[in-house]
């Protein structure tokens, strides 16, 4: 049976190579939409359509996503660790730890004193800037007690299939390797399952550890941009790392041949 979805007067269809068409009334040909139309139009890109060579099409499978369809961000896992989207069950958590000036003097975003109100906020943007594609943020916890240790997150340009990578670990849990073994997962997660190019981190020249944790990443030291930001009223110089998915696949083959022996 031939089913053509129709939504508010127009008709859409998916070929073979998950390009989608529309059909609308007040244009009535079929055109071509582009991903971002596609995506604001809330087609789900599950079926495709059979172009018959008499020229009928058969759709099979396009719907429109409702709610509870939206792509959500998952939950990964790691040794000791367990990442998770944020939820505002969080907030006091996020302000306890972010609050640490030691938190908000080595990082861009983070206001010191933490004010009430920004973690809410922060995290109230987390799940529609994932839908869009933008950002993937997630709550990194220790696995045996569930508790909330620090964050790492993906700010995603599609156009240009790369990512950057920011992160901070609450003090009281710094070098025991907890950024590192998010980190690790997160690139993983970049590379495999949203299917990014390269990504991308900068780092204080005056914060060295996290410039350990790029390099523990197998990151690649690109270069140093000096004088680049003012926080807090001082120009500082910033060391930028970075990873293509190529590098990430070698190095995971190097870990598990050194891991087999
Ligand atoms: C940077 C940060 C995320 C590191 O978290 P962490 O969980 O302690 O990181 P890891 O334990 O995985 O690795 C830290 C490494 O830095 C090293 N290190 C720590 N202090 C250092 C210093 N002053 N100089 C050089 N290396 C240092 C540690 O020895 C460790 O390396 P090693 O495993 O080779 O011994 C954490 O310090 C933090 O949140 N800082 C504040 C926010 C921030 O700077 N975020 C990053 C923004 S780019």
């Amino acid at each position: 049976m031939t089913r053509k979805l129709k939504v508010d007067r127009a008709i859409y269809l998916v070929d073979d190579n998950l390009r989608t068409y529309a059909f609308l009334k007040r244009n009535p040909h079929w055109s071509r939409l582009s991903p971002r139309q596609t995506q604001a139009n809330k087609l789900q890109l599950d079926g495709y359509t059979r172009i018959f060579r008499d020229g009928r099409r058969q759709v099979l499978h396009l719907h429109r996503r409702s709610e509870s369809d939206r792509p959500s961000l998952p939950t990964l896992t790691t040794a000791r660790l367990v990442l998770r989207p944020f939820t505002l069950a969080d907030v006091p958590d996020v302000q306890r730890l972010a609050g640490d000036r030691e938190i908000a003097s080595t990082s861009l975003h983070i206001p010191h004193p933490y004010p009430d109100g920004v973690a809410e906020q922060w995290i109230s943007t987390h799940k529609d800037r994932f839908v869009r594609d933008e950002a993937a943020v997630f709550a990194v916890t220790r696995a045996d007690t569930g508790e909330v240790i620090g964050a790492n997150g993906l700010e995603i340009r599609r156009d240009h299939a790369r990512a950057e990578m920011g992160y901070w670990i609450g003090k009281a849990f710094w070098n025991q390797g907890c950024a590192t073994e998010a980190g690790r997962e997160v690139l993983r997660f970049a590379f495999e399952d949203l299917q990014l190019e390269r990504v991308f981190a900068e780092h204080f020249k005056r914060n060295p550890a996290s410039g350990r944790v790029m390099q523990k990443l197998g990151m690649t030291r690109e270069g140093e941009l000096r004088r680049h930001i003012k926080k807090w009223g001082v120009r500082e110089d910033i060391v930028i790392y970075a990873i293509l998915r190529s590098e990430f696949s070698h190095q995971d083959e190097g870990a598990r041949s050194a891991s087999t022996g």
